[in-house]
């Protein structure tokens, strides 16, 4: 269970390249991009389906190792019934459809979340699909799904308990990091938010302590890989500091993304 291959944000320095290693996505504005077209609010997530395929393109084209994408939040439940079995049928089809797809570009798919609520058939279909591309590593593609920040963190310290039952003195921070459902990830880089909202709506609370945020206000359907470009391109411009001085940056030859 326990993973230490990657560098903790608030425990070391991590190094930082022009292009991110580790995109995480919060697709947001379909139903309002369907309604402005006076569409039903589902029409918008099926077009949110060709930005994910264009989205994940232009990472593998641009050398993006790690690809997180939001796609049902814990609280989605919330939702009227029928838009909510829309999505877990449009989640199941398209698994269906597009894995012999993501294998061929070797991509390796892994769902992160609370799967226990969801249909046992669309489980095995997303068990199936990580499975046969376990053995992909040109990006790692992966699909949150009933997925809540606050769930993962709660999650990942039960199992600590179950694995130390006699520890009395805590857990550190690697170990925790280390119990997460994204353990096999560094730290996102960049954050995306489409559709208008700045919030974090319970995503990734953790791993988001030192990721450079970017929002923007255009809605999910309409993101492609040109939006996605002046996303890295604002990523490109910030100075990640990590706690230190500007000073300290440059003295040690580190400044933004020249280190
Ligand atoms: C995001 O789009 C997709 C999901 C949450 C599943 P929304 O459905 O939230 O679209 P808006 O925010 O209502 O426009
Ligand atoms: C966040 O979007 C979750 C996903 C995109 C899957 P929401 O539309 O559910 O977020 P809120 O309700 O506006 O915060
Ligand atoms: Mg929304």
């Amino acid at each position: 269970m326990m993973h230490k291959r990657f560098t903790s944000s608030t425990r070391d320095i991590p190094a930082v390249s022009a292009v991110p290693r580790h995109v995480a996505i919060i697709m947001d504005g379909n139903g309002r991009w369907a309604r402005k077209r006076l569409m039903p609010r589902v029409a918008g997530h099926s077009r949110g389906l060709d930005s994910v395929r264009a989205v994940v393109r232009a990472c593998m084209e641009r050398g993006i190792e790690y690809l997180t994408l939001f796609a049902f939040s814990s609280e989605n439940w919330r939702r009227p019934a029928d838009e909510v079995s829309f999505l877990m049928q449009l989640f199941m089809k398209s698994l269906r459809k597009e894995v012999a797809r993501l294998d061929e570009n070797g991509i390796r798919l892994r769902v992160v979340g609370d799967l226990s609520r969801f249909d046992p058939e669309l489980v095995r279909t997303i068990r199936e699909s990580e499975e046969k591309t376990a053995t992909n590593d040109r990006l790692h593609l992966s699909i949150a799904a009933n997925y809540g920040g606050r769930w993962d963190v709660a999650n990942a310290v039960g199992a600590l308990m179950r694995a130390h039952p006699d520890r009395r003195e805590g857990f550190s921070e690697d170990e925790i990091a280390g119990a997460l459902s994204m353990n096999f990830a560094p730290e996102p880089d960049l954050f995306i938010r489409t559709g208008g909202e700045k919030r974090i709506s319970n995503f990734l609370l953790w791993q988001l302590a030192y990721t450079e945020l970017y929002f923007t206000d255009t809605l999910w359907p309409d993101f492609d890989a040109a939006a996605l470009d002046e996303a890295i391109a604002s990523y490109g411009g910030r100075e990640r500091r990590f706690g230190r001085t500007s000073e300290q940056l440059v003295e040690q030859g580190a400044a933004g993304h020249h280190a």
